[in-house]
């Protein structure tokens, strides 16, 4: 069946549903020209507007799945599970949990992506490990999990690669944030991944993509919905991401972070939201295991180690660190009130951490160690951060990203509790 895009472009320009065809059309049409750059821009901005009804969206997220290869990874002998962050500042998580759960008797098949702007990317981290390896075959894909239990790798471009291209459009043409464009875009990935069930870590706060408490809800129900939808059984945990996660933001910086919670110790706060997500995670696949005790008792860890040699990587070898160092300094003595997610995550970015364009490369070793905590005493001249960067220009400039994010004064002010709603079938 043909249609003309225009008309499709007006239709949902005033309000209209597409039909089921029509997206169908829409979406196999574009990837090969047939519908224009422009035309598929200006329907995203009609639907950044005028949304996408529950049937529209299933199309949608369908015909994103279909425009690519679906991994089956039935027949393994445990459940699978998954884990997606919508993304934050020294969120390390992931590569804590995946050997974690599959610590606790689970499969857990973590197709990731890399970093884009201020928030950092889990398969860039990973490559801070010597000889770790991002790219997999499906078949390797499968025989880690039988064999490990966990895979960290990336989602290559076979998984809904239809999404490639409108992410690429959707971040020049400021259509981005828009729920059932973001909810379609994640979903149809994570479907295709073959996974059984599915965590959704959605974050709130300056630091997010989404500031708003409500809006964040409102894409985890989104989701899950969707997810629920493909016979993947989705849960959903909205967490703050207003200040920053642990105390290390950077790729290698992150690594040692996740080791040091892969042995029992490590910052409280990324240890409580790894057992907090690790507890979902195995609810959702049926799986009563206690998180905690497998990260005090080395099962984790000895799992982590198998999972990045089995990726080519030395779980010994020394990572590699910035040899250009600066400390922002207290200008005045004080308690320190809040940590800024925004700032920190920027000056990490700026000192070589992220990547400004998708293909641009990153530093293993530049990074944000944060150096106090929320409501410490601090004196003037006191250290607050210390930045690494590999060449002075960087330094600078992630100097200049860093100056206010450390806000002092006379008590700690006041912050989001780390874990917030959690989103299920049931609750909306
Ligand atoms: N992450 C994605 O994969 N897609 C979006 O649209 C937003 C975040």
């Amino acid at each position: 069946m043909s249609f003309d895009a225009v008309e499709l472009i007006r239709a949902k320009r005033d309000g209209a549903a597409l039909g089921d065809d029509a997206i169908d059309w829409l979406l196999t049409q574009y990837p090969g020209g047939a519908v224009a750059d422009e035309q598929m821009a200006a329907l995203l901005m009609a639907i950044v507007f005028r949304g996408l009804d529950p049937r529209e969206l299933r199309t949608w997220t369908d015909a994103m799945i279909a425009s690519g290869e679906r991994l089956d990874l039935r027949g393994l002998d445990r459940p699978t599970v998954d884990k997606h962050s919508t993304g934050g500042v020294g969120d390390k998580i992931s590569l804590i949990l995946a050997p974690l759960v599959a610590a606790c008797g689970a499969a857990v098949p973590q197709l990731s992506g890399r970093g884009l702007g201020h928030t950092g990317g889990t398969l860039d981290k990973l490559e801070a490990i010597p000889g770790w390896r991002a790219t997999l075959s499906p078949d390797e894909i499968r025989r880690q999990l039988d064999e490990v239990g966990a895979v960290v790798c990336a989602a290559g471009g076979t998984l809904a690669p239809v999404d490639r291209a409108l992410y690429a459009l959707r971040d020049v043409t400021g259509t981005v944030e828009s729920i059932p464009l973001i909810a379609s875009s994640i979903m149809s990935k994570k479907i295709a991944e073959g996974t059984q069930a599915l965590v959704l870590d959605v974050k709130v706060g300056r630091g997010a993509f989404l500031g708003d408490q409500e809006r964040a809800r409102e894409l985890a129900a989104t989701m899950v919905r969707l997810g629920a939808d493909h016979g993947v059984r989705t849960l959903a945990q909205l967490t703050a991401m207003d200040r920053p996660l642990g105390r290390a933001v950077g790729n290698a910086l992150e690594v040692v972070e996740s080791v040091e919670v892969l042995r029992g110790g490590g910052p409280a706060d990324v240890r409580a939201l790894t057992l907090a997500l690790a507890a979902l995670m195995l609810e959702a696949v049926g799986i009563v295991a206690d998180p905690a005790a497998a990260l005090d008792d080395g099962s984790a860890y000895a799992t982590w180690r198998a999972m990045i040699a089995a990726q080519g990587g030395d779980p010994d070898a020394p990572l590699p660190v910035a040899v250009r160092r600066t400390t922002i300094l207290a200008a005045r003595p004080g308690v320190v009130a809040a940590l800024d997610a925004r700032a920190i995550g920027v000056a990490a970015w700026r000192a070589g951490a992220g990547r400004a364009r998708k293909e641009d490369s990153v530093s293993a070793g530049a990074g944000v160690r944060i150096l106090v905590a929320r409501g410490e005493e601090v004196a003037a001249g006191q250290p607050l951060l210390e930045i690494l960067a590999d060449d002075d220009d960087h330094l600078a400039h992630a100097r200049a990203a860093a100056a206010d994010a450390v806000a002092l004064g006379d008590e700690p002010a006041a912050q989001l509790p780390l874990l917030l709603d959690r989103v299920d079938q049931a609750t909306h």
